[in-house]
């Protein structure tokens, strides 16, 4: 179970500090259908019966894949469920992410999303740069995000996030719409972030940490591995509860395809992790990995 204690404010409404992220439920390269498709459905059931009230997604996952199987894991939605979606790519005939950011495109995937997940209104929609696909790269977001406020006015989103941000684009966001979120690569051993998180936090917006585990390849360090033994617990519970730890505004959406991966990730929030443990897990970003 999730602590529920543990929360931050998203948009208008409070989610636990524990979420989870969809992507791996899709098929390997996170294109096609789950290899196992009724597992994919129970890691998302397990999910919300543990109390996970924020489920991180995108239609471009599969593409479609993950939204059909949140809809048919868990429609009609508990009403305090938040389901953040990102637009502004598709996938090409060969997995393919393609950069998807006209106004017909934006729109087309927000109506898409709408459909696949079976909701009338987006809570939350990060505009996803693809200025760089792997990484935050300057320039201005100003036409897509113009869209993606006139689809908000309309009615069919409530709150506008970003993601694969630098902080100029955050600042440049925020003077055309409110930024409720931002959704970036950040884990404890990879904090490009740092600044901005703390800034994020002085402003109340969200940071949401994507990779938080190291991503496809999950986290490997002798420090975080030292420390998991001797606390008994694991590796990726010890990374999740460093997250958690790290600053009020992060929230987590750890990604995984195994229920048992599942139950081990939610219970991270429940961890105390001291100050010595604290600043020798602050050593493994500087580490040779
Ligand atoms: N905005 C963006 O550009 C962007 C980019 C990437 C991801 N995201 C979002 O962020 C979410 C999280 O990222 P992610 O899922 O890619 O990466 P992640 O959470 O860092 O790690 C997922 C990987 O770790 C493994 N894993 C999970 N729990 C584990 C455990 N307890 N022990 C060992 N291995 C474990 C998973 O494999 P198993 O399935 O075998 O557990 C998977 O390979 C995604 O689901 C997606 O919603 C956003």
């Amino acid at each position: 179970m999730v602590n529920k204690s543990r929360t931050y404010q998203l948009g208008n409404r409070a989610v636990r500090r524990m979420g989870y992220g969809a992507m791996q439920l899709a098929g390997p390269g996170v294109f096609g259908p789950p290899k196992d498709r009724s597992a994919a459905l129970a890691v998302l059931r397990e999910a919300v019966e543990s109390g996970v009230n924020h489920i991180d997604t995108s239609d471009f996952y599969g593409p479609h894949v993950t939204n059909e199987l949140i809809r048919e894991a868990l429609h009609p939605y508990p009403s305090d469920l938040v389901i953040v979606t990102k637009i502004s790519a598709r996938r090409g005939k060969d997995g393919a992410w393609i950069p998807a950011l006209s106004r017909e495109e934006l729109t087309q995937a927000v109506h898409d999303n709408l459909r696949n997940l079976k909701l009338d209104v987006l809570e939350v929609v990060n505009l996803r740069s693809m200025l760089n696909v792997h990484h935050p790269a300057e320039g201005s977001l100003e036409a897509p995000l113009t869209v993606l406020a006139d689809l908000q006015r309309q009615g069919l989103v409530r709150h506008i996030g970003l993601s694969n941000v630098t902080p100029t684009q955050v600042e440049a966001g925020r003077r055309l719409c409110e930024i409720v979120c931002v959704q970036n690569f950040y884990n404890v051993a990879h904090r490009d972030d740092d600044k901005l998180i703390d800034t994020l936090g002085a402003q109340g917006i969200a940071y949401v940490p994507f990779f938080p585990l190291g991503g496809f390849t999950p986290l490997q360090s002798s420090t975080l591995s030292n420390v998991a033994a001797r606390l008994g617990v694991t590796p990726m519970q010890v990374a999740l509860a460093w997250l958690i730890h790290r600053a009020p505004n992060l929230l987590l959406i750890p990604g995984t395809a195994s229920v048992a991966h599942l139950r081990e990730n939610l219970v991270a929030d429940q961890l105390t992790l001291s100050p010595d443990i604290l600043s020798e897990l602050d050593g493994i970003a500087t580490e040779r990995h």
